[in-house]
């Protein structure tokens, strides 16, 4: 029987997850199908129960179901039950697990490259919307000394901030007086995005081991990048980032680990 998975959102025809996974299903000879789903607003939960009666494995969630898919599990993911969000469902005999893996794809991408990568150390993040959460407590958990937050809308920051005693709030506009002790600068608003409002940073005081991250892969190449590029810092652009929060949904719904994740991958990806 052919295995079933997708993608819940509204919009949904932007996604790239489709071709991800039936890059990976058609690599790996998988008998499987990975689609697209529009959900009306309200109809979240109509759309899930109907995909198990139709014999779907599992799915991913992207906006604005979120939260609604955490709700509606019967069992979840520590990281889950962290975020109160989850991006990936499994179902499983008509009961439902959700997992949150963003903080697992943006480690993953860092580690895969930088290998030597310091969790333990000093992590400055810029923004305080999801994705800076679902990293923020993945860095907590692995043991990080402590977050430096810097948000346009502080106050936003202070509301996260609230989570763990290690992360502190610092003006937007002090960043570059924390790249000292950074060992990681992640960059998670929508700066950078399409060539618009480019966070440019003079790395002249940062350690030389400091690693920059933009979750922005729109272009690939953000001003943030090729203002660390040329300054010789080591970085690491968004796009794996993607590549790996998939990586545990292809895995529990189709049985297989997905194939590595290279030059080919990344270009199609990219199209
Ligand atoms: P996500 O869930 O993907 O993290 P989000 O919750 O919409 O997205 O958060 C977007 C982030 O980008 C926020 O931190 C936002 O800052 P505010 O809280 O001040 O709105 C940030 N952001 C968006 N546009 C920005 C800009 N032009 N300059 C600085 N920060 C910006």
């Amino acid at each position: 029987m052919k295995l079933k998975a997708g993608v819940i959102g509204n919009p949904i025809s932007h996604s790239k997850s489709p071709r991800l996974h039936n890059y990976w299903l058609k690599t790996l000879n998988i008998d499987g199908e990975y689609q697209a789903i529009y959900s009306d607003i309200h109809k979240f939960r109509e759309t899930v129960y109907s995909l198990i009666d139709n014999n779907y494995q599992g799915v991913n969630v992207t906006i604005p179901f979120k939260e609604e898919a955490y709700k509606i599990a019967n069992e979840r993911s520590l990281a889950a039950k962290f975020m109160g969000a989850a991006n990936t469902l499994v179902f499983n005999n008509g009961k439902i697990f959700a997992d949150n893996t963003d903080g697992y794809g943006f480690a993953k991408n860092i580690q895969s490259k930088y290998p030597d990568w310091n969790v333990k150390g000093d992590h400055i993040i810029l923004g305080a919307g999801g994705a800076a959460k679902a990293i923020i407590q993945w860095l907590i958990d692995s043991g990080a000394n402590r977050i430096i937050l810097f948000n346009r809308t502080r106050e936003r920051a202070e509301k996260l901030a609230e989570i763990h005693g290690k992360i502190e709030v610092q003006p937007w506009d002090q960043i570059v007086d924390f790249l000292p002790n950074a060992t990681t600068l992640v960059q998670t608003t929508s700066c950078g995005m399409n060539g618009k409002n480019d966070i440019l940073l003079n790395f002249e005081n940062a350690k030389s081991d400091i690693i920059i991250n933009d979750i922005v892969y729109t272009p690939l190449m953000t001003g943030l990048l090729k203002s660390a590029k040329n300054q010789n810092i080591r970085y690491v652009d968004g796009l794996g980032m993607l590549l790996w929060q998939a990586r545990p949904g292809f895995e529990y719904w189709f049985g297989q680990t997905p194939p590595k994740i290279n030059k080919d991958l990344r270009q199609m990806m990219l199209k």
